[in-house]
């Protein structure tokens, strides 16, 4: 894959993008869950099954709120402003016309996806009455960008940026997939990851190109430099830390004694991922560090050696 090569995918958008080819889904008023208790371990822990399972609801409505909250901060925070600057032909790095549509279309589908996550969030205020807690004002990726883009030299920063998107991009993607398949939540819910999902799967190969694109013409010292920073972005991408003190403050609003509360506390604390070749989230990375070519370089597969398996 190289600049001349690129082909757009102008037409597939036109066809299938979710702006252009879904309805409005309606939040239903079932007894299926409105988010997969599996992605929430706090309401399966021992302590919560004893304590407070009547709870169940409030904590899964809570966490459907943080996860709306981390798409819109997603969407409107991250991939728009790196996709906005290559359409706009002001990013760092150069692309040819065709990449630079793409990249608009880009634009207006995540910033859909943040107007469908906030139209949920609405629904679901309205069908349960439930307040949402405070919400975290920066995901994983507010920090993890800034934090490589920090040891990147001036001109390595663009580049810099590209992958961190790229990554985050493609490991959404599969994410969102298991969402969709989970058959015990509301059909609404699934529906509106399916279709976030339809997507995502191009966007996932939109970033991959643009890396490929970008890393054969980079030179064998820039591809060394982003190479060291690559496993600094991983470690902050996925850290539990903003999961884990939104938990917290979830089991502060639950009515239960203080004791109760430190033992929920030290349930959920006790379930994070280390951050190794082990955490769920490093497959998704490591494939798209084959698929963008990246991989192929000896100074990628050295400073990434403790994700490989
Ligand atoms: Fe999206
Ligand atoms: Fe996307």
């Amino acid at each position: 894959m190289n600049a001349a090569t690129y082909q757009s995918f102008a037409d597939t958008w036109e066809n299938r993008a979710s702006i252009r080819t879904r309805p409005r889904r309606m939040l239903e008023n079932d007894d299926k869950l409105i988010y997969p208790l599996s992605r929430q371990p706090l309401v399966l822990g021992q302590a919560f099954l004893r304590e407070c399972p009547q709870q169940r609801d409030f904590v899964l409505v809570q966490t459907l709120y943080k996860f709306i909250n981390d798409v819109v901060i997603f969407e409107t925070e991250i991939v728009d402003q790196t996709a906005r600057s290559i359409a706009k032909n002001r990013f760092g790095v150069a692309f040819p016309p065709a990449c630079r549509y793409d990249a608009m279309t880009v634009v207006v589908d995540e910033d859909y996806h943040a107007l469908v996550a906030m139209d949920f969030m609405q629904q679901t205020i309205a069908l349960t009455g439930i307040a949402p807690i405070q919400l975290p004002t920066q995901i994983e990726l507010s920090r993890a960008v800034p934090a490589a883009l920090a040891l990147a030299p001036p001109e390595l920063r663009a580049p810099m940026e590209l992958i961190c998107v790229a990554i985050a991009e493609n490991t959404v993607t599969h994410d969102v997939a298991a969402f969709a398949r989970d058959d015990t939540v509301k059909a609404s819910i699934k529906g509106l990851m399916a279709d976030h999902l339809l997507d995502e799967g191009r966007h996932s190969g939109f970033w991959t190109r643009l890396v490929q694109i970008y890393w054969q013409r980079a030179s064998e010292a820039e591809r060394h430099c982003l190479a060291q920073i690559l496993p600094v972005f991983i470690r902050h991408y996925l850290t539990n830390d903003l999961q884990n003190a939104f938990d917290f403050q979830l089991i502060d609003h639950l009515p239960v004694s203080p004791a109760v509360r430190l033992a929920l506390k030290d349930e959920v604390s006790g379930l994070a991922f280390p951050i190794n070749r082990h955490h769920p989230l490093v497959g998704n990375i490591v494939r798209f560090l084959r698929s963008s070519s990246l991989l192929d370089s000896a100074c990628v597969q050295q400073a990434m050696v403790d994700y490989l398996c």
